[in-house]
């Protein structure tokens, strides 16, 4: 079975694969009330490492909070179990799923009573569009189903149900033999990938979305944002249009699990050169040496799976936080 753990942190304990279960008639599997997040580990010189963990608990806590949702457990709990289940099923370079939805207590639309169960899973996984499209890239289409609208759902939070748009965009791009839909806002500029937000490149400028584009705030969009300017490029954040990306040197996605995926083609046009570009690639590199701890400079961003190695107090007090836009 792919993805499959041994344990799973489900409502506070660590129990069996099989023990993680819930009701079929769970609110959350009606209406898909539940909100979640995508984490990444990563190998380091001094063992396993979280990244960002502490961006990604307070995004889900963000979301439950958009969404009216209690959650049972604090901050801290959560990032400890997110270390915890790495630790147990002894993941090394893996990911991490907290999920909370609500439970069975009723089929009413509101969910009353029902209670919340919260879940962490954890297991190895590698490149989210493949090992192959870090280096060559990714063929994507513009997709016929829009990004929702902020008016119609709060685009900032990750939550189940919002994710049915993502999941026809990428359907509708796997059945046209494409790695990945772009789906367009209500107002026909870019929102994002099905998972992933994306940069343009022209004449050694980045540019990028935010917010009012109906856009999920991306935790990598925003290391990729303060990499670049450390790297000394301008970055720009506005509107982008279908135009834009087929006149750009090179654009790429970023994601929790796709990283920084280069875009080689946009519906059977090339996208550049139709590769992997020069500042593509030196994004790439300076991402992925940020997350393995090989940058100094960044290592609050890591969170040590094993205590001794713990930089964690850093990570609090880094100042970064879940949506801090306006640092970018
Ligand atoms: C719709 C969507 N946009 C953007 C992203 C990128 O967000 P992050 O960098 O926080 O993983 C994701 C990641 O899961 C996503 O699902």
């Amino acid at each position: 079975m792919p993805n499959h753990c041994e344990k799973i942190w489900f409502n506070g304990k660590i129990v069996n694969w099989d023990q993680a279960t819930t009701h079929v008639m769970s609110h959350g599997l009606h209406y898909g009330s539940g909100i979640f997040e995508g984490v990444k580990c990563y190998t380091t010189s001094e063992g396993p490492a979280i990244f960002k963990v502490h961006d990604h608990i307070d995004r889900f806590l963000t979301s439950a909070k958009i969404y009216r949702m209690p959650t049972p457990f604090s901050k801290e709990e959560l990032v400890q179990g997110c270390l915890d289940i790495i630790k147990e099923n002894g993941v090394e370079n893996g990911y991490i799923r907290p999920v909370a939805f609500y439970g069975y207590d009723t089929l009413g639309v509101h969910p009353k009573d029902c209670p919340v169960q919260v879940s962490i899973g954890a297991f190895d996984w590698g490149a989210y569009l493949g090992q192959d499209a870090l280096v060559k890239g990714v063929r994507v289409t513009v997709s016929p189903w829009r990004k929702f609208h902020s008016s119609s759902f709060p685009t900032t939070a990750k939550a189940n149900g919002q994710y049915l748009n993502s999941m026809l965009a990428v359907q509708d791009a796997k059945s046209k033999g494409f790695d990945e839909g772009l789906l367009l806002n209500q107002e026909g500029t870019i929102a994002e990938g099905a998972g992933q937000n994306i940069f343009l490149v022209k004449n050694g400028k980045l540019y990028t979305n935010e917010e009012d584009s109906s856009i999920l705030m991306g935790i990598t969009r925003e290391t990729v944002i303060k990499i670049a300017r450390d790297l000394g490029y301008k970055v720009r954040i506005g509107r982008l249009s279908v135009g834009q990306l087929l006149s750009a040197d090179e654009a790429f996605f970023t994601g929790t699990a796709s990283e920084v995926t280069p875009i080689r083609e946009l519906d059977q046009r090339p996208v550049g050169s139709g590769g992997r570009g020069p500042i593509t690639e030196r994004l790439q590199t300076a991402y992925m040496d940020a997350v393995h701890g090989r940058n100094p400079k960044y290592t609050s961003w890591l969170t040590y799976v094993h205590p001794a190695s713990n930089n964690d107090l850093a990570n609090k007090n880094d100042g970064s936080s879940y949506g801090a836009s306006a640092q970018v």
